[in-house]
């Protein structure tokens, strides 16, 4: 079995946000988050201890990955959902958020555990292929109707 040291290390190693976070009446709190959540969103740890981690998302909370991720942290269920979030200086990124529930041994949910991984890369190629797609069948349409006028 891996021994707590190690453990601890691995998880500040990590490239990717991890948080632990408990419920507090409609909440969930930050209890833990390492280093690489620190460097992603540009926060402090000490700062935003105590608080859910909403406060990325700024005022962007019309989104509909966030209905999922509420409706899967309200059943106790893991989730994965693509989602704008905002670092402390306003500059925006896609964050691929995975939320899982922790349950002690009486089955009762105890923490959520939160891998915050930055694909805003990813997410701007694709739709950079989107809009090159439609630039492609644009000029398909216009090359058909040249075709057919001459
Ligand atoms: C462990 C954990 C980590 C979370 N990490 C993020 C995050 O990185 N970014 C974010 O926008 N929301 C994050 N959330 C989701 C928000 O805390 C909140 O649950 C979500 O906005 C939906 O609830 P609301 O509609 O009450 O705000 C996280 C939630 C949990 C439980």
């Amino acid at each position: 079995m891996i021994n707590a040291k190690l453990l601890q290390l691995v998880v500040e190693a990590s490239n990717d946000g991890i948080v632990v976070a408990e419920q507090e009446g409609d909440d969930n709190i930050l209890i833990y988050a390492n280093p690489a959540f620190q460097r992603l969103t540009g926060y402090q740890v000490d700062d935003i201890l105590y608080q859910d981690c909403r406060f990325l998302q700024n005022d962007d909370r019309d989104q509909p990955g966030l209905a999922a991720i509420r409706e899967a942290i309200q059943n106790g269920r893991p989730c994965r959902q693509i989602i704008r979030n905002y670092r402390q200086d306003g500059t925006g990124f896609w964050n691929e958020l995975s939320i899982t529930p922790v349950f002690n041994e009486g089955d009762q949910l105890t923490y959520f555990i939160g891998i915050q991984k930055d694909v805003s890369v990813e997410v701007e190629a694709q739709d950079r292929v989107l809009e090159l797609e439609a630039e492609v069948a644009e000029l398909k349409r216009q090359l058909t109707q040249l075709q057919e006028k001459s």
